[in-house]
């Protein structure tokens, strides 16, 4: 089962809707057309999605946004929904990003909440999966890695599960410069897709995207993909330069 990488910039808080607009048309004349070898996506921030979609029309660049809610509307202040996100050009979805986590009491409980509305409603989630440094130190990267993979996918039919993406993003390896070996990478994608397996099927498991994501660069982009259970990256910072983000989209393996 050969699975379609997939290469996402994770723009953070970095952009107002001009400046987002302008480093969607960079990206936009510095990758090449799509020959369906590759899916990429760009998730900027909320307020720019509509603009940066009228920006990518018509390229094969993919609007995402950075969270969604699992209500469909409501007095959730400050929150997204999903058919918010799909009016203003989205189709993927960034779930339980480790910062939403950390920073903003992200639960397991709301990643699979936010990921099984997203599913419903149409919206191709990459859920975010990945330990702390505490945790590594610990020894307890697969437990961790793994109770997190089974919460997402609580009461998820395989027919859904096998269209959603993971992201492995260890904590210590995001902003840091610092980068799991591919070994450390590959053990843990590993774990994820045994985990699927286990509550999905073999079958289900084989489709599954598992991306990596921590301090994603061009000089590491090849070695990462080298390895069968990588299939793809979730890039941060690098995503925001044009030229960094269309070599790691032109990543050789
Ligand atoms: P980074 O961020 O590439 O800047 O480490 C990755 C992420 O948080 O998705």
């Amino acid at each position: 089962m050969s699975r379609v990488p997939v290469i996402a910039g994770n723009w953070k808080m970095h952009g107002t809707v001009a400046e987002s607009r302008r480093l969607a048309a960079d990206l936009r004349a510095a990758i090449a057309p799509g020959d369906g070898s590759r899916e990429v996506v760009v998730a900027p921030p909320f307020t720019a999605l509509a603009g940066v979609a009228e920006t990518l029309r018509g390229s094969t660049i993919e609007l995402g946004a950075q969270n969604v809610h699992w209500e469909a509307k409501g007095a959730f202040t400050g929150e997204v929904s999903v058919s918010m996100l799909l009016e203003a050009g989205c189709r993927w979805v960034i779930v339980g990003h480790s910062e939403r986590r950390q920073l903003f009491g992200e639960t397991d409980e709301g990643v699979n909440l936010r990921t099984r509305a997203a599913l419903a409603g149409g919206l191709k989630p990459i859920v975010c999966v990945g330990e702390t440094l505490a945790e590594r130190e610990a020894d307890r990267t697969l437990e961790v890695v793994g109770r997190q993979t089974r919460a997402a996918l609580l009461q998820m039919k395989a027919a859904d599960i096998q269209t959603l993406c993971f992201a492995y993003e260890p904590v210590w390896a995001i902003g840091t410069g610092r980068t799991a070996t591919p070994d450390q990478a590959e053990e843990v994608h590993a774990k994820v897709r045994a985990v699927v397996a286990e509550l999905a099927g073999a079958g289900t498991a084989e489709r599954v995207r598992i991306l990596y994501g921590g301090s994603v660069k061009p000089d590491n982009i090849d070695s990462l993909m080298a390895r069968v259970n990588v299939d793809g990256a979730l890039v941060g910072g690098a995503s925001l330069d044009a030229a960094s983000f269309a070599r790691i989209v032109a990543f050789q393996v």
